[in-house]
């Protein structure tokens, strides 16, 4: 052998070595810091270790039972014990729901599940503050894993885990026909979304420390109808000391479309559509029990032509909680003392009622066409039909005041989003801060707007945030698919995950160990601050009051105005 073929052939060695060490090397380091097989109530579960870099990684934990398979109307049950390992690696499926078209359904019976997020360092995490999210999907549609555009879920874990530092949960619960029918008494009580919403809250309260998470330090949180969820939860007796904190994003329980008052009304108009209708409720009962759950779930469907004529799209969103005298034992309004010692992070986006404004008036958001002052007034008829006419006039009056004598069009469309988001949205999200703040007996209240310019091309140059455009920055995706956004979008994320987590550290979003652009001041009894969140924040983007005028008119002068005289439609 030639002394340049033995050089050759120790320098390989060398290198062999040196690879076979560094691996060693990072296997220790790395390795060191991930969960492995987890030890639960019911068996043992193994998750993926993701890296994330060099010296951090993400334990991923797909599809992992919460409860067992439940029966058609009945609360979840345990999970039976299993033997051996489960792999927890791939998503379970969603609840049985209809599809975005509504043409068939998708999802499975078998669908009580939970996925989990663990941060790793170089050590392994212990004690990490727990944020457990509820999706939206008008109680309708919806998964833990829903929405994956890009790669991931819209709701992964991931990169809101290891930016803010906490361990994130997100769960399922059934929606539609199977998770919200009611009759309103005790033979079909309703809520079995609720129900299993709660469930999982409290095998994260029972399970979350051996994943790392400290079960003392426990945050809820969701958006739209997984933020009235959210609201229901905090409001309920049944929660009493299983979690420490809750956020609502563009939905609360006292929202006009979170509560279905007429139940037995829609749960006939959904036996007729099974074939189920019988004069005698409880002959009609036992079969709608006996049908089969696929039926059932495309008789729940929104009926898009129910439209046409008079109405508007929040009349569609039937199937909701109701006030069933146990979990949800009161009027949302009388329930707040329950959430006395509940820190709450409560806001909406700005324009949370822009894609229902786009569907209640069409011309809205077309280019070629004007809003009429009919335009207006029809659709107020059709918002405050509970007050019969009687609204119509003040509601005009106080919403086109700053118009003036030739209405700029774009002011008279963007007036249309705007009630649409206040009576939706934003109004009884105030006033559900205003009664947090009231009864707290410690429990600390924050609100914001959200009020970064919207992202979706073709909307006219007036819309700042549509509904669900605050998810994104939440769950961080402009690092995790860093090609389709902006620096600025980055900047916004990472302040938006900061003061969540903060938030869930420590009840306070501006402390917490993450570092935010200015100070969240505390929202009381007598002082309504809040923060405005976009791209661009500093001192100026504290306000106070936010459009008090406004929810001063639905709360004194609406609310004051008589209930028009109308009986449930009821056969
Ligand atoms: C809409 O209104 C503006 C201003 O009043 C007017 O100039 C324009 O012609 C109108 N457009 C249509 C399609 O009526
Ligand atoms: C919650 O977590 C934060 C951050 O880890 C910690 O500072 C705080 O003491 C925890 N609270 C409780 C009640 O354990």
């Amino acid at each position: 052998m030639g002394e340049g073929a033995r050089t050759l052939k120790m320098k390989a060695r060398t290198t062999t070595i040196l690879v076979v060490a560094l691996t060693s090397l990072s296997f220790t380091l790395v390795s060191a810091a991930k969960l492995g097989v987890v030890q639960t109530e019911a068996g043992l579960v193994q998750g993926v270790n993701k890296h994330t870099g060099l010296f951090s990684s993400v334990d991923v934990f797909k599809g992992i039972p919460f409860a067992d398979t439940p029966g058609l109307w009945e609360k979840p049950k345990p999970h039976p014990e299993w033997d051996g390992v489960l792999k927890a690696t791939k998503y379970a499926d969603r609840c049985l729901q209809v599809t975005l078209l509504q043409t068939e359904t998708r999802g499975s019976l078998d669908c009580l599940y939970l996925n989990i997020f663990v941060p790793q360092g170089s050590k392994l995490s212990s004690d990490l503050p727990v944020m457990v999210y509820l999706f939206g999907g008008a109680f309708l549609l919806g998964a833990s894993n829903d929405l994956a555009i890009l790669g991931d879920s819209l709701y992964d874990g991931k990169e809101m885990a290891q930016r803010g530092n906490v361990l994130v949960v997100t769960a399922n619960y059934r929606v539609g026909t199977l998770g919200f029918l009611s009759s309103g008494d005790a033979r079909l009580p309703g809520n079995y979304g609720l129900w299993d919403q709660h469930a999982a809250i409290s095998w994260v309260r029972r399970n979350i420390a051996a994943f790392g998470g400290n079960p003392d330090n426990v945050t809820i949180f969701g958006q739209s109808a997984g933020a009235v969820s959210v609201s229901f939860q905090m409001l309920s007796p049944y929660s009493k000391g299983l979690f420490r904190r809750a956020i609502t994003q563009s939905g609360v329980a006292l929202s006009p479309w979170a509560l279905q008052r007429e139940p037995m009304a829609l749960t006939k108009k959904i036996a007729r559509k099974v074939g189920c209708y019988r004069s005698d409720e409880d002959l009609m009962l036992t079969c709608l029990k006996m049908t089969d759950p696929v039926g059932l779930t495309m008789a729940g469907k929104i009926d898009i032509l129910q439209l046409l004529g008079k109405g508007v799209v929040m009349d569609l969103l039937e199937l909701a909680p109701v006030v069933d005298g146990d979990f949800v034992p009161d009027e949302p309004a009388r329930l707040f003392h329950n959430a006395a010692n509940v820190d709450y992070l409560a806001g909406v986006n700005s324009m949370d009622g822009h894609f229902f404004a786009g569907v209640d008036v069409p011309s809205v958001n077309k280019k070629k066409a004007n809003t009429t002052v009919e335009n207006v007034r029809g659709f107020l008829t059709g918002l405050t039909k509970e007050k019969g006419t009687s609204a119509v006039d003040s509601a005009f009056t106080v919403y086109s005041a700053h118009w003036g004598s030739v209405p700029d069009p774009a002011v008279v469309k963007k007036t249309v989003a705007d009630i649409e988001t206040d009576f939706l949205f934003l109004v009884p999200t105030q006033i559900a801060l205003q009664l947090h703040a009231d009864h707290s007996s410690g429990g600390r209240t924050f609100s914001y707007l959200f009020n970064m310019k919207t992202r979706i091309p073709g909307f006219p140059s007036w819309v700042e945030a549509e509904h669900s455009e605050d998810l994104q920055y939440i769950f961080g995706k402009p690092f995790a698919t860093p090609l389709v956004y902006f620096p600025r979008h980055r900047d916004l994320s990472r302040n938006m995950i900061a003061y969540w987590t903060n938030f869930a550290k420590t009840g306070d979003p501006s402390q917490g160990g993450s570092k935010v652009p200015v100070p969240w001041p505390p929202y009381s009894k007598s002082h309504h601050p809040y923060l405005a969140i976009n791209h661009k924040m500093s001192k100026s983007s504290v306000s106070y009051d936010l459009r008090q005028h406004y929810v001063n008119y639905w709360t004194e002068t609406y609310s004051r105005l008589p209930s028009a005289r109308h009986s449930p439609s009821q056969d």
